[in-house]
């Protein structure tokens, strides 16, 4: 984590911290941020200095595609409560162990279990198959012969995650195992060994204490006479604004978020395993269900350049975003475009259909004034291959319009 605050880091003023933050390449680090390597992550030092800049202590921020949580963990640092929404199961678990504030209970039973570990995973003992899960197809593109020792390795880690009873140490353990599964099948050009697995497992589990240890420490040097929340919501932005858990935070004073982009597709719920093969691997080790196809995760339909069904899937959420503001809440969303001459001018008539206004603000003379980033090392695949996909972000400012 950086020492610095962003405005320490970059001096006083709000627009100024955060143009110069939102610039920042620095590599995502600090605090949970690593327990998943989460696509299209937000920069934690942007995510700070919008929040530090328009909330105070106390004070909720919600994001409605919270992803792997970035939002939620900093604002919980910064003592704010925070409430994320994804559609993804997958994301909300990520979003969860990344903010659990773990009980002295929870750390000693997450300790026994990191005590356990070198035991854990024996490829002489029996193998433990998640039949649920293989029957459901979750194994797909893991089933080879060429797998079978990590597979083993990882349904041996999961099994021993079962018998951790306290659940804020469960989730932490579960975490651990899907981040070594992901450092071990995703998007890599030779397998580790088992041997290699386990000390990255062991390795993991001491990182991952420490992360969750130094959130929560971060938490209480704060001295709030009340411990930040974190809320993640496993539902569509869509009609969520008629959730309970929904309406008593609302309005929040700042709603941030990253929706999915236009036109570029990346895959938040597949890992890539032997090549490009797409596995829902993360899901079994998660302990969660998926079922759905990568349209409905990223608002579009592959087959339609057009991108009719974004825009309509963009405009049913944003009417909800909408609705759970108030006058007061600030929207800063950070989205990037694979045509954006094209697809910008079409994106804020969208937030203007759904009542709300843009400021533009950032002291910024050239270009079109709006603030717009570089995009450092992403992964993204665009339908219009003759473009540079995604290649810059920018960063959109709304507030709701007065009726
Ligand atoms: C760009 S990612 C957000 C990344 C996040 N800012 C982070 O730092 O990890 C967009 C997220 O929107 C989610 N999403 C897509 N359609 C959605 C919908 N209709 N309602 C809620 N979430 C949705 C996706 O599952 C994905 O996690």
């Amino acid at each position: 984590m950086n020492a610095l605050s962003p405005a320490q880091m970059y001096g006083p003023n709000d627009a100024a911290t955060i143009v110069r933050a939102a610039q920042d390449g620095s590599r995502v680090a600090g605090l949970t941020h690593n327990f998943y390597r989460y696509p299209a992550r937000f920069s934690p030092i942007f995510v700070r200095s919008v929040i530090e800049a328009y909330t105070k202590p106390g004070d909720w921020v919600i994001d409605p595609f919270s992803g792997g949580g970035t939002t939620l963990v900093e604002a919980v640092a910064l003592g704010r409560n925070a409430l994320g929404i994804d559609i993804s199961s997958l994301a909300s678990f990520v979003s969860e162990a990344k903010t659990l504030q773990l009980s002295d209970a929870d750390f000693s039973a997450f300790g026994r279990w990191r005590m356990r570990l070198p035991d854990a995973i024996n490829m002489h003992a029996p193998g433990w198959r998640f039949d649920s899960y293989a029957d459901a197809g979750y194994y797909r593109n893991l089933e080879g012969v060429e797998f079978w020792r990590l597979r083993k390795a990882i349904e041996q880690c999961i099994a021993s995650v079962e018998r951790v009873r306290c659940n804020g140490a469960h989730i932490l353990a579960r975490c651990v195992v899907l981040k070594t599964a992901q450092w071990a099948l995703d998007s890599r050009k030779t397998r580790p060994s088992v041997a290699q697995f386990k000390a990255e497992l062991i390795k993991q589990a001491k990182v991952m204490f420490e992360g969750a240890l130094e959130l929560r420490e971060t938490i209480q040097s704060l001295n709030l006479p009340m411990a930040p929340r974190a809320i993640s919501i496993n539902r569509t932005t869509a009609g969520a604004e008629t959730e309970a858990s929904v309406q008593d935070v609302c309005p929040p004073k700042l709603i941030l978020t990253s929706p999915p982009y236009p036109g570029i597709h990346v895959l938040y719920h597949r890992w890539q395993v032997d090549g490009r093969k797409e596995a829902p691997a993360p899901f079994w080790i998660a302990g969660k269900l998926d079922g759905a196809g990568l349209s409905h995760y990223t608002m579009g339909d592959r087959k339609n350049p057009g991108l009719n069904s974004y825009f309509k899937n963009l405009e049913a959420s944003f009417r909800s975003i909408a609705r759970m503001a108030g006058p007061k809440t600030m929207i800063v969303q950070m989205v990037a475009f694979s045509e954006a001459d094209r697809q910008l001018p079409r994106y804020l008539q969208v937030m203007q259909e759904c009542g709300l206004e843009e400021e533009v603000n950032w002291g910024i003379d050239d270009g079109d004034g709006r603030l717009w980033r570089d995009v450092p090392n992403r992964k993204w695949h665009a339908h219009q291959k003759s473009h540079a996909p995604g290649a810059r972000e920018v960063v959109l400012l709304h507030r709701k319009a007065s009726a």
